[in-house]
């Protein structure tokens, strides 16, 4: 019964304009997410979407802003093919039905960090949700697609392929949540679309899910991962003891949000001259910097200035919401910490989202392709999704792999029910303190050797534990979260040099040499 041309891991924007793509091309997809179809971080996009569709814009500025927010670091010729692409991906997204803000009969364009020019598409202050809602309509009532809510992936299974010797991606394990039963799946093709790893730290804009499942399984199962210690931190989340990961976008800023301390005065000009529209890497860096240098707990945004008309037009969702826990943005600043936001490595992959498996793909915020290099340059992460979704798809209708080998079934004879929770719970704290603490905006040797010590020994425990009783979601996630800090911390520790997102204290300058840091 769950033999698939395609298995769709995911239903973030990679995973819902995959699955809708193959469907309409008529194939049969699984689509599972381990949630609600809509839980995910691109429901949470804010900002927008980033593609050149006006006049007075260009592709080759798009190109440059990308190569310098990436630090060197990114593949041109990834960033070429992504920029080059983003007004069809664009325009297949206003046919699936979301309706950008306009303003008279234009598109409405707003601007972020390191973005020379007004470039953004959005949909008010909320892109993401208008985006999911309307691929989740459409996926929900397609006669090809099997929809698999609360499963979670818990294994990919491959083999040998006997005439290239190559390893290949047959199917994948699969606990459904409802039931607690692993079921098994047979799939010619399997995509991950499994989004990034923002809960490996304390405090996060991500939702729940964020548990870098996809990248941990892909690496179990022998595939290159690459810069996994570019960890966005967004400068912006906002600082309230009732809210939690709730975001403020960098439109504020690109629409004349200013950053102040709590007693007013104003920062960024000591640290760049772009003041608050720098990248974010080093907006995050000077606002640590200044909390750490004043002993303050947050820092503070503020559009107080523009009328209030402005505020509820551009920002109704951020109004909304801060007004719900007692705080008039139109006129007040509004408390800010940076926090872990995106995971700019990930799965190696091609432009057509090929992995080094046959039949594995990895697509979206779980991959890298190189497009982000050392830092994500704001809204190109939406844009992704869709150019290398688009790619991937046609290589899987041109390469028609149709495999179903017979598989073996989960066993779980050998294990027992799970005797003390408690492990899990703790283990989970511990290790999002640990890496908030050590492997944070600031690294130094020191650090990461001690947060390694630590993470190793959480590794061995969460390991011991999985090996022995019947797994759990929070077992299933919490083994992928330990393994992702691992590679983050590991590849730190490669790099010896400060570059882009990665920061240390030990190498305060970047390097001459320009390298992946590749793990396998
Ligand atoms: P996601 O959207 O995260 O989807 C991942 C999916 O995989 C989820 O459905 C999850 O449940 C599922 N999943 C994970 N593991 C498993 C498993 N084991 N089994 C089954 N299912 C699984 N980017 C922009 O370009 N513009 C923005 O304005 C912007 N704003 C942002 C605001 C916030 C608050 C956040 C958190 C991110 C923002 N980003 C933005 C980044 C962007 O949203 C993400 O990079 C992008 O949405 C990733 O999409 P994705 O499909 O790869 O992953
Ligand atoms: C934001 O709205 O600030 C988020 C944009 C992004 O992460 O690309």
């Amino acid at each position: 019964m769950n033999k698939f041309s395609a298995v769709v891991l995911g239903s973030g924007l990679a995973g819902l304009s995959v699955a809708l793509r193959l469907a309409d091309a008529g194939q049969k997809v699984a689509l599972v997410s381990k949630r609600e179809l809509s839980e995910c971080n691109s429901f949470y996009a804010q900002g927008g979407i980033a593609a050149v569709v006006n006049q007075n814009d260009s592709f080759e500025s798009h190109i440059q802003d990308t190569l310098i927010a990436g630090a060197g670091l990114c593949n041109s010729e990834t960033v070429k093919f992504i920029v080059e692409n983003a007004p069809a991906a664009i325009e297949w997204l206003m046919k699936a039905g979301v309706n950008f803000t306009r303003e008279k009969n234009d598109i409405h364009l707003t601007r972020e960090g390191g973005h020379s020019a007004r470039r953004v598409l959005h949909v008010a202050d909320a892109t993401g949700a208008a985006i999911i809602r309307a691929l989740v309509e459409r996926v929900s009532t397609h006669s090809l697609i099997t929809i698999c809510e609360h499963h979670i992936a818990v294994d990919l299974i491959t083999q040998s392929n006997d005439s290239s010797g190559s390893k290949e991606c047959v199917g994948l394990y699969v606990f459904d949540i409802k039931t607690n039963q692993v079921k098994t799946f047979n799939a010619s093709n399997v995509v991950l679309a499994t989004g990034g790893a923002g809960k490996a730290y304390l405090y996060t804009t991500n939702p729940d899910v964020a548990t870098g499942d996809g990248i941990a399984m892909a690496f179990r199962a022998g595939c290159s991962v690459a810069n996994m210690e570019f960890i966005q931190f967004h400068p912006t989340c906002l600082y309230h003891e009732k809210a939690k990961s709730f975001l403020i976008s960098e439109a504020v800023r690109g629409e004349g949000g200013i950053l102040t301390l709590p007693d007013g005065r104003r920062f960024m000009e000591d640290h760049d001259q772009r003041l608050e529209l720098a990248p974010r890497d080093i907006v995050a860096r000077a606002i640590d910097f200044e909390m750490k240098k004043y002993g303050v707990d947050h820092v503070c945004l503020d559009i107080s200035h523009k009328s209030k008309d402005f505020i509820l037009e551009h920002f109704p969702n951020i109004y909304a919401k801060c007004l719900s826990l007692g705080l008039d943005i139109s006129r007040e600043p509004i408390p800010v910490v940076p926090a872990a936001h995106y995971t700019c490595g990930g799965v190696v992959t091609d432009l057509a989202g090929k992995t080094s498996i046959e039949g594995l793909y990895a697509v979206g915020e779980c991959a890298c392709t190189g497009l982000h290099g050392a830092n994500r340059l704001a809204s190109n992460s939406l844009l992704e999704c869709l150019v290398i979704g688009e790619a991937l798809v046609a290589n899987i209708l041109a390469e028609k792999r149709d495999i179903s080998p017979e598989l073996i079934r989960w066993d779980e004879s050998q294990v027992s029910d799970a005797d003390e929770e408690i492990v899990i719970s703790h283990n989970w704290d511990e290790l999002r303190r640990l890496m908030w603490d050590y492997v944070g905006i600031v690294r130094s040797n020191k650090r990461l050797d001690r947060a390694l010590r630590r993470v190793c020994l959480l590794r061995d425990e969460i390991n011991e534990y999985y090996a022995n009783f019947k797994i759990s979601p929070d077992l299933i996630e919490l083994r992928n979260l330990v393994l992702v800090a691992e590679l983050i911390i590991k590849s730190a520790k490669m790099r010896k040099e400060s570059r882009g997102l990665h920061f240390s204290l030990d190498y305060p300058e970047c390097g001459n040499e320009i390298s992946d840091t590749l793990l396998r």
